[in-house]
């Protein structure tokens, strides 16, 4: 055991297996700033009292755990968040229909409310017994009986087999003969803080990626695109980005990274997209078709099944990664495409017919199908991240897997699973695990259901439209047979014109969310996270899975068309102000609140500032945002902007802090520091 930062231990028992997410890490623990952190709880007990063993079937952990105890973490559940109770299965899953562990991202890694994380440092499906089972002789003195038979419930029938005693958590790691794993000590922000930058620290996406994304149509041509791109400026709808889906192939399951029929001037419309001030970004997934202009060259590096009759690259080879990089930096990133779409990476083996490769699938370098399951989705990450990393450019792109020790990675998952409640969940439990997520508008009941969705949209780390199902924009149809015939709704106008405000109001919080951002890569504090992680003494927020901090001051409670328009919300202690109403209300319990589908229920801390942006259509090179820094209560409070060019990594170098301090009674005042470029103009005070 030692400790390699202030808080984390590093615990290695047997021999540790030789491809394990850290042994791919591109990223470098951030000691420095660990050792600033408190470490303000702790447990003493945990590894006095850990047990071990291996045998044919792995390697087994098991440490003490209380009856008190909530467990948090295990990467992107959409399912549930405390999973004190639970038996995990860390296993990607493009399905995870039920509430097992299992989903686009699980990570091996977990927080405890009793001062402690654990993060297993490797790629096995490993299980986490969370407190379900104890070992024989454990209950031996337990004496109570069933109730007589005029008695007779249900429920008593089965509380009896419940412990009450302490007790224990069970990992269990298969095919392994030794495991290296850390702890981390702290509160649970501390914990979390501390899993980031041991990852490397938080990303930091360019400005640009904070926008309004849109992507085609699966089937759109070139043309579609151009009229497209000009339809959104024409009605000022303010849009960043726009994605090509599958179409843009000749080839897409599995790829050929080649412009199909559909594009015959790419070069041109990636110019001329620039020039209208639109990104570009690519759907691709890994599995490389026999037509693609690498696939002799890759072979030799790649796994000895196939997937849709393409080749499984061997990421964990130098040469699979610089033959890839070489042809998309080369094709892709020199001529101007801002990101990609890494899709179908999360073992889609719930599917009829050969969408994912077998766990016994064997790769040169010496992983097996199992541990490339894991950890495909990452590598994909770094690789496409080292591209625009050299030509220094940041990208923010998508994936739909991801594993342990992505907080550095600017990608968002998204998920084809589509309820809205399990969505909002996903962005309150990522927060734990160093990911993002997207919880994207594509298919809507209605108009009122596409408002519910893109509300949650706008307050997530990715607003996203994601039309590949659909040739026209949902807020003209949301019915698909109908938009695919070109029919508008009568409500179009109206549902128009409810988008568009919502576009406004992300393009409103772009520098808020900016800092937010900052703050992640900097510190490791999470942008977008559970309430019990800002309130850990109010045992209310222990299980609020519906709401969710958006940055240091916004409280977003998300209904879904579902809830109707109205809901019952919890508000942690103090004064919140309605974001929209101004209405303030006391904190401390729960309250009914109403809001019809255009409308939405989002709270200010009390004395928070709140810089709000004159929305822009799109952000530019030189964007220069005007800001109107509202204020939200009495007392005295404090913002941080941050200015650089937001889309280089110049930033390290050249970055400015802009403190705007109010103090009641004396006003506002605004104080710049650093060597960055100015991309803030203070307009006024709201
Ligand atoms: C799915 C993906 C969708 C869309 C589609 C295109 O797997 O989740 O967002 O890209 O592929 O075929």
């Amino acid at each position: 055991m030692t400790q390699i930062a202030k808080g984390i231990q590093k615990i290695t028992l047997g021999n540790p297996e030789n491809h394990t997410p850290e042994s791919f890490r591109r990223h470098r623990m951030q000691k420095e700033i660990i050792d600033q952190l408190p470490v303000s709880k702790k447990n003493d007990d945990i590894l006095k009292r850990m047990e071990w063993q291996i045998s044919k079937r792995g390697i087994t952990i098991t440490l003490p755990m209380n009856t008190q105890e909530n467990i948090y973490g295990f990467g992107l559940q959409l399912h549930s968040m405390n999973h004190a109770g639970r038996r995990r299965y860390i296993k990607v899953n493009s399905d995870p229909a039920a509430d097992t562990g299992e989903g686009h991202a699980p990570i091996p890694f977990y927080i405890s409310t009793a001062g402690y994380g654990i993060y297993v440092d490797t790629f096995r499906y490993t299980t986490f017994l969370a407190g379900t089972n104890a070992e024989r002789g454990r209950s031996r003195a337990m004496t109570e009986e069933n109730m007589p038979h005029e008695e007779f419930s249900e429920s008593a029938l089965y509380s009896l087999k419940k412990a009450t005693e302490e007790r224990r958590m069970v990992i269990d790691i298969p095919s392994a003969d030794g495991v290296t794993f850390y702890l981390f000590e702290g509160t649970i922000m501390e914990i979390v803080q501390r899993y980031n930058l041991f990852s490397g620290g938080g990303c930091l996406p360019p400005m640009w990626g904070f926008g309004v994304w849109y992507r085609m149509y699966g089937g759109s041509c070139e043309r579609d695109v151009r009229n497209f791109a000009a339809m959104f400026r024409k009605e000022q709808m303010p849009i960043d980005v726009l994605g090509l889906e599958p179409g843009w192939h000749s080839h897409s399951y599995s790829c050929t990274y080649k412009w199909s029929h559909l594009f015959p001037n790419p070069d041109k419309l990636v110019e001329d997209m620039k020039k209208a001030g639109y990104k570009l970004n690519l759907w691709e997934h890994v599995f490389v078709y026999p037509r693609a202009p690498f696939y002799e060259e890759l072979y030799p590096y790649s796994g000895n099944y196939e997937v849709w009759n393409g080749l499984v690259p061997d990421f964990a080879t130098e040469e699979a990664c610089r033959i890839f990089q070489k042809y998309h930096t080369e094709q892709f990133v020199k001529k101007g495409i801002a990101g990609f779409k890494l899709d179908e990476c999360d073992n889609s083996d719930y599917n009829p017919s050969n969408w994912s490769f077998p766990d016994s699938t064997q790769f040169p370098s010496g992983m097996d199908g199992e541990q490339m399951h894991m950890a495909i989705g990452t590598m994909y990450q770094n690789l496409i991240f080292d591209i625009y990393k050299a030509e220094n450019k940041r990208t923010y792109s998508q994936v739909r897997s991801s594993g342990a020790l992505a907080s550095p990675l600017p990608f968002v998952l998204y998920s084809d699973l589509y309820n809205h409640k399990q969505f909002i969940r996903g962005i309150v439990n990522s927060g734990f695990s160093g990911l993002l997520w997207c919880p994207e508008v594509r298919d809507c009941r209605n108009g009122d259901d596409l408002l519910r969705r893109l509300q949650t949209v706008i307050f997530s780390s990715h607003a996203l439209i994601n039309s590949w199902r659909i040739p026209n924009p949902p807020w003209k149809q949301t019915d698909i047979e109908k938009n695919l015939a070109g029919e508008e709704m009568d409500t179009a106008q109206y549902y128009t014109d409810e988008c568009r405000k919502l576009f406004e109001l992300r393009m409103k919080l772009l520098p808020y969310l900016y800092s937010a951002f900052v703050e992640y890569h900097k510190t490791g504090k999470p942008p977008i996270r559970a309430l019990i992680m800002d309130y850990p003494q109010d045992s209310q927020a222990e299980t609020i899975d519906d709401e969710y901090m958006f940055g240091e001051s916004l409280l977003v409670c998300p209904l879904t068309y579902e809830d109707g328009t109205s809901k019952t919300i919890y508000l942690p202690e103090g004064n919140w102000h309605h974001f929209f109403t101004k209405e303030t209300v006391k904190g401390g319990r729960y309250m009914e609140i109403q809001a019809a589908y255009h409308e939405m229920a989002v709270y200010v801390k009390d004395n928070s500032i709140i810089p709000l942006a004159a929305p822009v259509q799109h952000v530019e090179k030189d964007t220069v945002f005007e800001l109107y820094p509202s204020i939200w209560g009495n007392g005295d409070m404090t913002f941080t902007l941050y200015e650089d060019d937001f889309e280089t990594f110049d930033y390290e170098q050249a970055q400015s802090k802009v403190t705007i301090r109010f103090e009641s009674g004396k006003g506002l005042k605004i104080e710049r520091n650093g060597s960055g470029p100015h991309r803030y103009h203070f307009t006024g005070l709201t």
